[in-house]
């Protein structure tokens, strides 16, 4: 029998993506946090990049998942007490569960409440007597774990997806700090994105069927849905292009003429070419990604690679 779940949501902040998105048009350089992507729409829209043929980066991070997970199982231990930050629709997780040997709970924690619970209820019905406990938070603010997760000696944590690319690197090493405190011990099993040719990444973020735009400009048509803006997604582009010397990806909505949009009772002008940047996604070299993490209080353990050198998954414990 399926167990009942159990869901652990914290109370979210309704005006947060509406004080975020007035904070970033009143500021010069325009700039807004990429978690506001992920509603049930932005959610579904990511899901359709990790299928699509230049996105390289899910593809890779299962692979390596599957050709490794009994060794990264190994490297885990017996009894893990799993919590995946940024869950998303749970693929890879599933791969890991299958190798772990005797996995004691999987809490699941997402900002995207609906998606989150979907697929948890989807994971729960194939691990049918593993606990699993999803979690509606924003991971870049502190949140209290369930008690049971809290009385746990054996925390590992799970972040694939590369999704440590989207803080700088001071804020990632803050954040693996926070990480390394909460899982109390613990290890992290984390999937980072490598530093490659230009025209591969250009293209994991330039699609050709336009799902990356459509992902980048939902943040607008979320702003006109949620927060009664009035963007003219025609005016906007999806922007993404390599930033060589801060070795990152930036995306951006940048605007195709002089316009002025209204918020909330404000106008804000954007010139011709002005953007809102809505995300980077930071790339590594293994040496300079475990480098991050011992400043962070880990000590990098094993590393699963592709032959490509396009991905890699870290497994770093407590120094
Ligand atoms: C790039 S996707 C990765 C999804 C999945 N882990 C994977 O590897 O395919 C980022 C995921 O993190 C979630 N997310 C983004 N920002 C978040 C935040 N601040 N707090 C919690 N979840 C967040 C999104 O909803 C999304 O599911």
């Amino acid at each position: 029998m399926t167990r009942p779940i159990r869901a652990l949501d914290l109370p979210i902040d309704e005006d947060q993506f509406g004080i975020a998105l007035a904070a970033a048009l009143r500021s010069h350089p325009r700039r807004i946090s990429p978690k506001f992507f992920y509603d049930a729409p932005g959610a579904a829209l990511f899901d359709q990049i990790c299928d699509l043929p230049e996105y390289y980066p899910t593809r890779t991070e299962l692979d390596l998942l599957a050709r490794y997970a009994g060794e990264m199982a190994a490297a885990i231990g017996p009894h893990a007490d799993l919590i995946e930050l940024g869950a998303g629709s749970m693929h890879k997780i599933r791969l890991l569960l299958s190798a772990l040997e005797d996995p004691v709970r999987y809490l699941a924690v997402d900002i995207s409440a609906e998606h989150l619970h979907y697929h948890a209820s989807l994971l729960q019905r194939e691990f049918t007597g593993l606990e699993i406990i999803p979690l509606a938070a924003d991971f870049t603010r502190r949140f209290k774990l369930p008690a049971s997760a809290r009385a746990s000696r054996s925390r590992v944590g799970f972040f694939p997806g590369s999704s440590i690319g989207n803080f700088a690197p001071e804020e990632a090493c803050q954040f693996l700090a926070a990480t390394a405190r909460m899982l109390r011990g613990g290890g992290l099993l984390v999937g980072v994105d490598l530093i490659k040719a230009p025209e591969v990444l250009h293209a994991a973020y330039n699609d050709r069927q336009g799902v990356t735009a459509a992902f980048n400009k939902n943040l607008l048509a979320r702003a006109n849905r949620d927060l009664g803006a009035n963007f003219d997604l025609d005016a906007f582009d999806h922007y993404a292009y390599f930033n060589p010397y801060d070795t990152r990806i930036e995306m951006h909505l940048i605007s195709r003429w002089q316009q002025e949009v209204c918020f909330r009772g404000e106008s804000f002008s954007f010139a011709a070419g002005e953007t809102l940047h809505t995300e980077n996604s930071y790339k590594y070299s293994i040496k300079s990604f475990q480098a991050l993490a011992r400043q962070a209080g880990f000590q990098p353990q094993q590393v699963w690679c592709d032959a490509q050198q396009w991905f890699s998954v870290h497994w770093l414990t407590m120094a």
